[in-house]
Parts: structure tokens; sequence; C-alpha cells
């Protein structure tokens, strides 16, 4: 393996040599937070989002796939922090693979409650195996590094999005889904420009860059899309001939693209700002909302998150 590893590693750092960019917009040094939730399923709302069958069954969708895209950007992250020199932007790494390796772990615990809910996760598992096993993880090394700085691009759209309409989490009585879904948001947000930075100081190829935009796209707005209209039918069959679910699927379809309020619909401006050359996820400045978050989510006595925080720490910064 290592006679293997060793040259392409080499090859990666030849490839990776000279490429200016600045990190003046980088952000401060971010924590990892242990959460610990015993999602019980009986509690499950599987009408979480909203109250809506199809649009929370997008969101059911996304937990079980996105599992696999944030094992990528472990994985990915990982290899490529031996090529930072800036001693900031690695220590900074580090939290980003700490904090998606919690958000991965934790959503396969929910997506083990939804088992049991009758959502086709067993199905979805294995589709997303053959799409990462087969597809994105085969990708050459610097297409994977332009990958992860495009999911998380779409992971930082939809946590301002979820950051400007708090309402969201509060329309079910699902404690730990929301208590999930909102630690997820702000560490989202918080590690935001991460990827993108790591991308712009080793590569810097805007043709790259917009390469690994499309697929993200493509995964996340239209095959999850597509795979989560399966969810309510395989869940309750009778969804098929319901008049109430298809009179409120025009609902669901407008919540998620809706082009006033919708998740994506309205949020296209951002979306598509990431093919800006000179685009940096910082330019959507979110700091008020991480400082109103921190306070509403993590404060000692109040914070909503506080129940289910077991540890907070910060890896140390080596100069
Ligand atoms: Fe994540
Ligand atoms: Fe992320």
């Amino acid at each position: 393996m290592q006679l293997v590893t060793k040259p392409l590693k080499k090859a990666a750092a030849k490839f990776f040599a000279a490429a200016p960019f600045s990190l003046e917009k980088q952000s401060p040094i971010i924590p990892i937070r242990h959460m610990k939730f015993d999602f019980d399923a009986t509690k499950i709302d599987h009408k979480f989002y909203m109250d809506a069958e199809l649009a929370s069954a997008y969101f059911a969708s996304l937990s079980i796939f996105l599992t696999r895209g944030e094992d990528l950007v472990i994985d990915t992250a990982r290899y490529h922090r031996d090529f930072i020199t800036d001693p900031l932007l690695k220590q900074r790494v580090t939290s980003l693979i700490g904090q998606e390796a919690i958000h991965s772990k934790m959503h396969e615990e929910l997506n083990d409650a939804f088992i049991e809910k009758d959502l086709p996760v067993k199905l979805f598992r294995v589709w997303a195996g053959w799409a990462f096993d087969y597809g994105f993880n085969r990708l050459p090394q610097p297409m994977k590094l332009s990958l992860m700085a495009g999911i998380e691009h779409f992971t930082a759209v939809l946590a301002e999005y979820m950051m400007n309409h708090e309402e969201i989490f509060f329309r079910s009585q699902d404690e730990k889904q929301r208590a999930i879904w909102m630690w997820h948001m702000l560490e989202e947000s918080e590690h935001k420009d991460i990827a993108f930075d790591v991308f712009q100081s080793l590569s810097n190829s805007y043709a790259l860059r917009i390469a690994g935009f499309f697929p993200a796209l493509i995964t996340i707005l239209v095959l999850i899309s597509v795979a989560s209209f399966l969810v309510p039918f395989y869940r309750n069959p009778k969804n098929l001939i319901s008049l109430s679910y298809w009179r409120e699927m025009p609902y669901s379809l407008q919540l998620i693209f809706g082009l006033k309020d919708g998740v994506y619909g309205s949020s296209l401006k951002h979306i598509f700002d990431y093919l800006r050359p000179d685009f940096h996820p910082n330019d959507h400045d979110t700091t008020a909302f991480l400082e109103y978050y921190k306070e509403r989510l993590l404060h000692p006595e109040t914070g909503l998150l506080t129940p289910y925080l077991t540890k907070e720490f910060t890896p140390a910064l080596r100069t």
C-alpha cells in the first residue's frame, strides 16, 4: 500500500506546489463538540420538517446520504492536511475533521432510528455505497478536494437558510431531531470556509473548483430529491392512494424549491455565487447568526444543546 501511496503523495505535492492564495479571510479557531442524543425511534417525528411528509423525507434522505459525503470530506481533508503549511489552517482542518466525524456518527444513529420508522435507510445506504465506493471515492485527489469544497458550499447554503428561518425547527415537538439539525447547522456555518481555503491554498484552479461544484449540486439537489420521493410510499404504501398525501405534495415542493421562501429556491443566488471567480464563503457574513445561535444553543443553563453536549475541546495550534 505504501508503495502506491508514496509516489501518489509525491505527485500531489508537486501538483499543489505553487498555488498563491491569501488566507486573509480565514475565520478563527473552532472547537470539536461531542454529543449524545440517544434517539428513541418511538419519538421520531417522520413529518419533522414543517409537518410536511415529502419535505421531511428530503431531510431524512439527506441525513442518510450526507454521512457518506461527510466521510469523503474527512478522508480528503486528512489526506491534504499534510500539504498545508499555514499552522492556523492546519489546525482548522483538524477541527473540520473532528466536527464532521461526529456529525457522521450522530446522523448514523438518527438513521438507525429511522429504520424503525420504516424509512428506506438500508436501501439508501446501498445506493450511497454505489455512488461513493464506485464513483466519488475513486476520483483523483485534486478532484476530491474540489468536490469536498463543493459539498461544504452546499452545507453552508443550507446552514445559512436554516439560521435565517429558525421557525422551521419548532413546528414539531421532536426535540432530538431539532437538536441534531440545529447543532449540525451551527457547525456547518462555523467551518464553512475551511474546505474552500484548503482547496484555494493547494490548488487555486478556478476550472477545477467549478468541476467539483456540479457533482455536489446534482447529488444534493437532484439525486437526493428524487430518492426522497420514494420515502413516503416505502413508509406507508397507502400514501400512493391517499388524497391528503397528494394534496400536501405541492406544499412540500414549495418548502424545498419555492423561489420566494423555499430552502433551495430562495438560495439560488447564494448557490451560484460559488461560480464567481473571486468568491469566498465568508463573503456571506454569518457572524451575527453564529453569535446568536451559540448563545441560544450552548448557554450552560438555557442552551438547547446543553443537555446533549458531553465534551468540547479545541485541537492545539502547532506553529
Ligand atoms: Fe457535517
Ligand atoms: Fe461540513
